[in-house]
Parts: structure tokens; sequence; C-alpha cells
């Protein structure tokens, strides 16, 4: 690409697996995807504390705070959503690279991007948790009031009413948020990074 021609890729002196080595555990995206009312940041941010009660280095990313910085701008044509997810992508793989466990909470609506983010990473560092909850529940938590909006017609594209979520083919963990209470969703995940060698079992 014509805009690179002059930047070459600097090579770090410290590499991810001296970091890993350094912090006792392995470093990974944590990609909660789902529809808006799923649950996806309560339980990135349960998850979270449990990572950090252990010594381990996470960091959550969170679609409306993001969409406030770094991504301010953006709305939510597919195109805007690609872009958003593609930024976001690239900081996490940045995250994962200085060692930590980046838990990322956007509603990543089409397989096409969140297949984007799995290839820029190493095979393993992209974890894709499907927050599963049925429409019908989420409009009736209706946290932010965005369902009771978007059926009025006061807001447009709005995921799961006029606009598409495409469910994962490969999620390595499926979450039921309906069906099990938030302790059980977080212990299903943090069983799923110990038992596939991520972080030590608890009490080790
Ligand atoms: S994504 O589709 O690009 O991944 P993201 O997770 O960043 O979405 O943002 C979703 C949040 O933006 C929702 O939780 C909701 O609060 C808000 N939002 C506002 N408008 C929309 C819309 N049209 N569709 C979905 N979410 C929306």
């Amino acid at each position: 690409m014509e805009v690179l021609r002059n930047i070459v890729w600097h090579s770090s002196t410290i590499t991810k697996p001296d970091r890993h080595r350094m912090n006792g555990h392995k470093s990974a995206i944590l990609w909660y995807t789902g529809l808006s009312g799923a649950g996806k940041s309560t339980l990135a941010n349960k998850v979270e504390e449990k990572l950090f009660e252990r010594g381990i280095h996470t960091y959550v990313l969170d679609g409306d705070n993001i969409r406030h910085g770094l991504n301010k701008g953006l709305g939510f044509s597919a195109e805007d959503r690609k872009e958003n997810i593609r930024r976001i992508g690239e900081v996490s793989k940045l995250f994962v690279d200085a060692g930590a466990f980046v838990s990322t909470a956007f509603i990543s609506p089409y397989q096409a991007d969140r297949e984007m983010v799995r290839t820029i990473v190493e095979p393993g560092e992209f974890i894709e948790i499907y927050v599963h909850c049925p429409l019908d529940v989420c409009e009736l938590r209706d946290p932010k009031g965005l369902y009771k909006k978007a059926r009025a017609g006061e807001i447009k594209h709005f995921t799961g009413i006029d606009d598409p979520y495409e469910a994962p083919q490969n999620a390595e963990l499926i979450i039921n948020t309906a069906e099990k209470d938030l302790e059980e969703c977080a212990a299903e995940i943090m069983k799923y990074l110990e038992s596939n060698g991520y972080i030590d079992e608890a009490g080790e």
C-alpha cells in the first residue's frame, strides 16, 4: 500500500512470551458478542473481577464507552460497524501483545467482522463468547430503553429489530444468560480458561 511505503515494522525487544513468563499467565481476547441487553458488559465485568482477584492482567473494552472516544463518529451502518470492530480488533491485539486478557463487549453482529478479528491474532488468542439471550427477553430487560425507541421507529437499524444479528458459527463458548445467573455464567468462562491452560486452576 502506497501510504505504508516508508513505514517499517519495528520488533520489540521484550516479546509476548517474555511477558507471559513474567505474568504467569497467557493472554487472549475474550470476545463477547450478542444482542443489546444480552448481558455482554455485565458478564465481561464479572469475569474481569474474578481474573483481577487472582492477580491476572485484564481490561474491558465496552461498546458504549468506546463509542464515546476512540470510535466517536461511527454510526450503525454495516460499514461503520465493520470499522468499529476492526479498530477494536486492532486495539485488542495490542492488549494481547502486552500480555493481558482483554474482554470486548460489542454487539459485533456480523460473522465476517468477527472472523476478521480472529485472523489477526494467533490461534487460541481469540475466544469467541456468544452471549445468548432470546430477543424477547432482551426486549423485556431493555436496560437503556432503546428497544422501546426502536419499536417506536425512533431509532433505525437497531440490531434484532430492523437490523440483523448473525449468530456465531464457531464460538468457543455459548453462554445462556436467560437460563443461568451471572455467577454461573462467569464460572463457566473461568472454567474454560483453566481447562484450556490460559490460567492456573484456582488455588494453585
Ligand atoms: S456494534 O454493532 O458496532 O458492535 P456496539 O456494541 O459498538 O455495536 O454498540 C451497541 C450499543 O450502542 C448498544 O448497546 C446500544 O446501547 C447502542 N445503540 C445505539 N443505536 C444502536 C443501533 N442502531 N443498533 C444497536 N445498538 C445501538
